[in-house]
């Protein structure tokens, strides 16, 4: 059973008294070893200076370091109902690089603060860290409030000061304590000096957070780690990260898409067969069904997948000794998966001292910044808010950790960050009437239906025809087409690969913009690379369908109703798709026309019978996500 702790890290400016606190808790719970404080305090008299809590650490400290205790980071604190692990001891050196590559990853956070000084730089430094790492349970420690005679009043500038502060960086406290730890203040108990404040004391705003044992709640998520063969089984070996599985589920393999279900859950050599197994837990599962599946991948039930992404922004905290700058490249470990990540954009280089964020593209040692990253295949992987444990990654450079953080956002707007956007100072507006309201008006949904196809396939024709048939019932429709668009808006464009690809990049970005008008929009482009049309299809995933209109090159070439390939054929047309240049066929498309052989009557119903479905208000599938 996952044992149910939990684990927070203390932080703040260095001399504001986070080894104090950590020594006060320790004593105030009980958690000491027997003697121990007599001990130390007997050792601070013999050599003649004051006792301070910080010499307490120091004494376990140095005998973690003699490995007399096992756990070399983690101190354990005896409370109710639950026991409390305080991650790293403060001061640590690698405390932050910890935090922030989850090599400790903690449930909740203590930001202390000197009532006498307040706010400082290193105050904001770690409170703008617990942001970008996304923790949420974040209580304040107002600290020596014995040095300010317990007033109230300097208790609630204090408070100000640092509320304000954290609502700048969206983090909001669920409890500001005054207290002392040095005199023991509302840190266990409850101080009379104190009795003005009505809140909890540190110790009982730590009880009301919850611990990470409820990743059992979360879906799950089981990263191979392994794949055993033994006989002619195949054993899937890892740890549950979050969620439970049972014998008979139906497991989802990510990035790969295939599924199977589980035959059994390895009881290594036990009495009693094993028929469910939860997050903590390391397992081996085998499944019913002979289907590839590799260290890396991630399994979890089908109706709550990770998402699969290969764009995504993050927040990381640089440590590399050189800068990190676009266009370079690190290998990015998430879960058990290792992936080639390619730096594609720097939003935001953030100075942690004033919070000023600046559009600069080179992220120093030890700074913070937005970033997206593009992976060369896909990683099963959550939002960090949704799941911490599939949502933390590192970067590593040949065998250096060069920095660490979270999934910030893989959504398709992100995607589309990845492609450059030169000016700066931009601020999108939102419409006022939503798409659903568009909708709502036009009696129907709208999306781009994208024709892909040769030269002489029968796209331009069948978008003409779908489109006056559908005009005829009512709906707003458009054909964009290739050979009208080349005439106008594009009309500095060639036939060469990158003049196809901003082709094709310029008619997607106006077919999003006809389909957030509500519009249903045609294509009839031949559009001959899978990754342009991949890319268009990211702008807006759901509304975008692939068809591809099909015809061969002989077939095509014989139909020739512009007297195109006979010039190609000529070698008068260079660079003519199919001809002397390539087409890559749609690898799946949401729909494939047939036109050889096939009247253009039959073709044009085919795809009105498709339209008429997708794009159906009934049809309610996929409605939230268009909204959004
Ligand atoms: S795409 O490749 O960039 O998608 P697009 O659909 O806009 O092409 O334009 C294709 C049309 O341009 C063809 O139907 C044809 O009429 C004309 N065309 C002229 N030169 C070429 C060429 N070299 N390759 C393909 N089409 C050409």
């Amino acid at each position: 059973m996952t044992h149910a702790v939990l684990k927070i890290v203390v932080v703040g400016h260095v001399d504001h008294g986070k080894s104090t606190l950590v020594g006060r808790l320790l004593n105030d719970t009980g958690s000491l070893p027997h003697g121990k404080l007599e001990a130390v305090k007997a050792a601070s008299e013999k050599r003649g200076v004051a006792f301070e809590w910080a010499f307490l650490l120091d004494a376990l400290q140095a005998e973690r370091d003699q490995g007399i205790t096992i756990d070399t980071t983690q101190i354990r604190l005896k409370t109710k109902p639950r026991e409390t692990i305080i991650i790293d001891a403060p001061g640590h050196r690698e405390f932050l690089k910890n935090m922030i590559t989850g090599a400790s990853s903690a449930d909740a956070a203590i930001l202390v603060v000197d009532a006498v000084e307040g706010l400082q730089e290193q105050t904001r430094r770690h409170g703008y860290l617990l942001h970008l790492l996304g923790l949420r349970q974040v209580v304040v420690a107002v600290n020596k409030m014995d040095a300010v005679d317990y007033r109230p009043e300097r208790f609630a500038e204090v408070s100000d000061q640092v509320q304000s502060y954290l609502s700048e960086i969206g983090v909001t406290a669920a409890h500001i304590v005054p207290l002392s730890a040095y005199k023991g203040d509302n840190v266990v108990a409850r101080a009379k000096v104190l009795a003005w404040h009505a809140g909890p004391t540190l110790i009982e705003a730590l009880s009301g957070f919850k611990s990470q044992a409820l990743s059992t709640e979360l879906p799950l998520r089981f990263p191979v780690q392994d794949v055993l063969k033994l006989d002619d089984r195949r054993i899937l070996v890892g740890r549950i990260e979050s969620g439970r599985l049972r014998v008979g589920d139906e497991i989802l393999f990510s990035p790969s898409g295939k599924s199977a279900r589980i035959n059994s859950i390895e009881n290594w050599g036990g009495k009693v067969p094993v028929i469910a197994a939860i997050a903590g837990q390391a397992i081996g599962i085998t499944l019913d069904d002979h289907i590839f599946v590799e260290r890396g991948q991630v399994g979890s039930h089908p109706i709550a997948a990770p998402r699969e992404s290969r764009v995504f922004r993050v927040n990381l905290f640089w440590l590399g000794n050189h800068a990190l700058e676009p266009g370079q490249r690190y290998k990015l470990r998430l879960a058990t998966s290792e992936q080639v990540v390619e730096v594609e954009r720097i939003l935001k280089v953030v100075d942690l001292d004033d919070l000023k964020s600046e559009a600069i593209t080179k992220v120093d040692r030890h700074a913070v910044a937005e970033v997206v990253l593009l992976a060369k295949g896909a990683l099963a992987l959550d939002e960090f808010p949704e799941n911490a444990r599939l949502g933390r990654f590192v970067l590593v450079d040949g065998y250096d950790i060069v920095g660490g953080g979270i999934v910030a956002s893989a959504d398709a707007e992100v995607a589309r960050l990845a492609e450059a956007v030169k000016s700066r100072n931009l601020f999108p507006v939102g419409h006022r009437a939503s798409l659903e309201a568009r909708w709502l008006l036009n009696g129907h949904k709208g999306g781009v239906i994208w024709l892909t196809g040769l030269s002489g396939a029968g796209k331009s024709t069948i978008a003409m025809e779908v489109e006056h048939q559908l005009l005829r019932k009512g709906r707003q429709v458009y054909v964009l087409d290739g050979d009208n668009l080349r005439q106008g808006l594009n009309s500095d464009l060639g036939f060469s690969p990158e003049d196809r690809t901003e082709n094709i990049r310029r008619v997607g970005e106006v077919a999003h913009l006809f389909a957030q008008a509500g519009a249903i929009v045609i294509t009839a482009f031949i559009s001959p690379y899978q990754a342009d049309r991949d890319r268009v299809r990211t702008i807006q995933p759901e509304a975008f369908h692939e068809v591809y209109v099909k015809a061969g090159v002989p077939e095509c070439a014989k139909r020739d109703p512009k007297g195109l390939y006979a010039k190609a054929i000529k070698g008068l047309i260079p660079e003519f798709t199919g001809i002397s240049a390539p087409y890559e066929a749609p690898e799946e498309p949401e729909m494939t026309v047939e036109t050889e052989g096939h009247s253009v009557e039959s073709s044009v119903a085919q795809l009105l019978d498709y339209i008429e479905s997708a794009f159906a208000l009934e049809n309610r599938e996929n409605e939230s996500a268009l909204r959004g």
